[in-house]
């Protein structure tokens, strides 16, 4: 049993002499799996209906000989420029009406039934020729759905939307009450009235913005939904498609379920020093999307990407460490875009395993040194110990497409970032040293021993009852602002923000907004201030916070922290109540991290949660359980001594002592 290691693997950019070449370092470097076939559809149907199998059957023979898995893709990500030249209106449009045009890729409208057929058609192709290839480990469909193209705007998905909306609402009179469509004379007499949100004068009507988040997401799953029916109507093996962290347009959730692995595409920057604790939340939530079970890294850069204004070269170590933080989180595999970096075309300059200069290269070198390490790891623990085990936490934070989308809609109350808010809060957990699970507020909760909801904006009666009931039966509820703002329509609910429900478990509700001045309005010299200061012994004494505040009104709970100075002065900013068997606590305000990191530390050792990380390590040493397994790992500039019982499996040293340098990574076994 092996940790898989590989990547994306694209022949058909190099002639065929390289192609032995490349199983040879692949066998070298210890690559078990390949990603074959992503962009491939201009190869395999050169001409509408004309299909060319040979050199894929060549490579797939090829890497079988040489030991080397596949995960073989459908190939629809990227349809050939006949497409378009046959049938335009594939091409799909902006809100503003322009419509894309070939030469790059992922130039498709997801709702269009050319393209779904001609997909289709490929797809029935390559699983008839491949469903029984020994080589065959995994179906990749497609490539990152909603990655460039997330929402079309085009007649036909106009149309579509139609559909979708007479589906979902029945008759317009009820559309009319759901987007509260009284508001600026935007009453629709049928639904033929209708468009997605088109460029417009001025903003568009907020609900209408939310359903076309939400069709455009379930249109992307009907496409994958599509290509997943025709392979099983002739295969069993596993299928996924590569998601791609906190990506916004496209609601992983409804995804989850309908993949066999959860695989994710992540590049996190180089040369931001929050990268690595940004990277942990991405790991965490992948984990979580899969219910808990090993998920895999299909991409990461081996170095630097070509795609950020300033490309940072990852630096000496990196690779590795952000790989075990991956395994450490749960996966069970560690792959990367691409295999031999490309000497032609818009990705040239994006690391590859093979880089330009050959294998007489660092990059190589750390390849070929994680190739055997990771050998080694999957052989020295086996099953039990690593693959498939679990990592565990009792510790969940809400996550949300909805209130996503609706939150950061124009017109909305703030410009508060949804996923940094998230962020904020996994953030302090994480440096306490746990792993933390991302959860539906209408999931099952039971396991868990606190929950944090932030920001959940848009909330449903179900999940105000499923938050509140979790408080009741015992577990620490931990509610953030802005949330419970909403219905699922985006209907205020009146009387006082937060809903009935939470205000009754909470003892508080909301009266009014007050976030601090926009930073720019004091820079612009206005005088006004930015932070709010905070004063209560959960942050350990006072603190401050930019993002955030509101005008809390305590009706039966105790008042735990305030907010202190300016217009807020002696209002609340953090209140605890004992709701039955369990306590509610909600936090008016975004506290910066080593405050917010406190406040944590007091929910988490008053709800009897172990926090392993006791801060003597410092912020930089991430430390992940896993199974039977401990993880540390060093992202900071110095070198640290771990002080644990028992040996680090990768240098066979006691971790009593053990120095870890920057970049360096221990797995400690009891
Ligand atoms: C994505 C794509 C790859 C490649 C990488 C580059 O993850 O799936 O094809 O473009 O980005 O970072």
């Amino acid at each position: 049993m092996t940790i898989w290691y590989g990547g994306d693997y694209n022949p058909e950019q190099w002639p065929k002499e390289v192609w032995h070449d490349d199983v040879r370092l692949m066998n070298r470097g210890g690559i078990t799996l390949a990603t074959v076939g992503v962009f491939s559809w201009a190869h395999l149907e050169p001409r509408e209906g004309e299909y060319h199998f040979g050199w894929l059957d060549e490579v797939l023979d090829l890497l079988h000989a040489n030991g080397v898995r596949v995960d073989l893709a459908t190939a629809t990500a990227s349809p050939p420029p006949w497409l378009a030249m046959r049938h335009p209106e594939t091409l799909p449009v902006t809100a503003e009406g322009v419509r894309l045009s070939v030469g790059s890729r992922q130039q498709y409208c997801p709702s269009s039934p050319v393209y779904r057929e001609k997909a289709r058609e490929l797809v029935r192709r390559i699983v008839e020729r491949y469903a029984d290839h020994p080589a065959l480990e995994l179906w990749h469909v497609n490539n990152e759905y909603g990655c460039h193209v997330s929402h079309c705007y085009c007649d036909v998905s106009a149309a579509a939307f139609r559909d979708w909306l007479r589906a979902k609402y029945g008759d317009v009179d009820e559309l009319n009450r759901a987007w509260g469509t009284a508001f600026w004379s935007q009453r629709y007499d049928s639904f033929d009235e209708i468009t997605p949100p088109r460029a417009a004068p001025t903003f568009r009507n907020p609900t209408q913005l939310l359903d076309f988040d939400r069709f455009s997401s379930s249109e992307l799953l009907a496409c994958y939904r599509a290509e997943v029916a025709v392979i099983r109507e002739r295969s069993s093996v596993p299928v996924t498609t590569n998601f791609m962290g906190f990506f916004k347009p496209v609601d992983y959730w409804a995804w989850a379920k309908e993949v066999d692995i959860v695989t994710d595409d992540t590049y996190p920057d180089p040369a931001d020093p929050i990268s690595p604790a940004y990277a942990a939340m991405v790991r965490d939530l992948m984990r979580s999307l899969g219910g808990g079970a090993p998920w895999m890294l299909m991409e990461q850069a081996t170095s630097a990407v070509n795609w950020r204004q300033q490309n940072a070269a990852k630096s000496p170590g990196q690779m590795r460490a952000w790989s075990y933080q991956c395994v450490a989180r749960g996966a069970d595999g560690i792959l990367f875009f691409q295999w031999r970096q490309s000497a032609a075309g818009s990705e040239k300059f994006h690391s590859g395993l093979v880089p330009h200069s050959g294998t007489d290269t660092r990059v190589w070198r750390e390849v070929e040194q994680l190739g055997q390490e990771l050998k080694a790891l999957s052989d020295r623990v086996g099953e039990a110990a690593i693959e498939g085990s679990r990592v565990p936490s009792s510790v969940a934070i809400t996550l949300d497409w909805d209130s996503w989308w609706a939150l950061e809609q124009p017109a909305s109350p703030t410009d508060v970032s949804y996923v940094q808010t998230l962020f904020a809060w996994h953030h302090a957990l994480t440096s306490l040293g746990l792993a933390v699970d991302f959860v539906r507020a209408d999931g099952d909760l039971s396991g868990y021993r606190v929950v944090v909801a932030p920001a959940h904006f848009v909330a449903t009666d179900g999940q105000l009852d499923n938050l509140a009931s979790f408080a009741e039966s015992g577990g620490a509820l931990v509610v953030g602002f802005a949330s419970g703002i909403t219905d699922e329509h985006l209907h205020i609910r009146l009387g006082g923000y937060l809903g009935e429900r939470l205000r009754r478990t909470l003892g508080v509700w909301i009266e009014e907004f007050a976030p601090p001045a926009a930073p720019d309005l004091a820079a612009r010299g206005s005088g006004i201030a930015p932070p709010v200061q905070l004063s209560g012994d959960v942050f350990g004494g006072s603190a401050e916070a930019r993002v955030w505040s509101e005008v809390v009104r305590v009706e039966d709970a105790e008042t735990l922290a305030l907010f202190t100075g300016g217009a807020l002065d002696g209002w609340p900013a953090v209140t605890r109540r004992a709701a039955d068997a369990g306590t509610a606590w909600y936090v008016a305000t975004l506290p910066e991290h080593g405050a917010l990191r406190r406040l944590c530390e007091s929910i988490l050792s008053e709800a009897g949660v172990e926090m392993p990380g006791d801060g003597s390590l410092g912020e930089h040493v991430e430390l992940v359980r896993r199974g039977a397994l401990l993880f540390a790992i060093n992202h900071g500039p110095d070198s640290t001594q771990l002080q644990f019982d028992g040996s680090d499996i990768l240098s066979g040293e006691p971790a009593r002592g053990l120095e870890l340098p920057s970049q360096g990574v221990a797995i400690i076994e009891a």
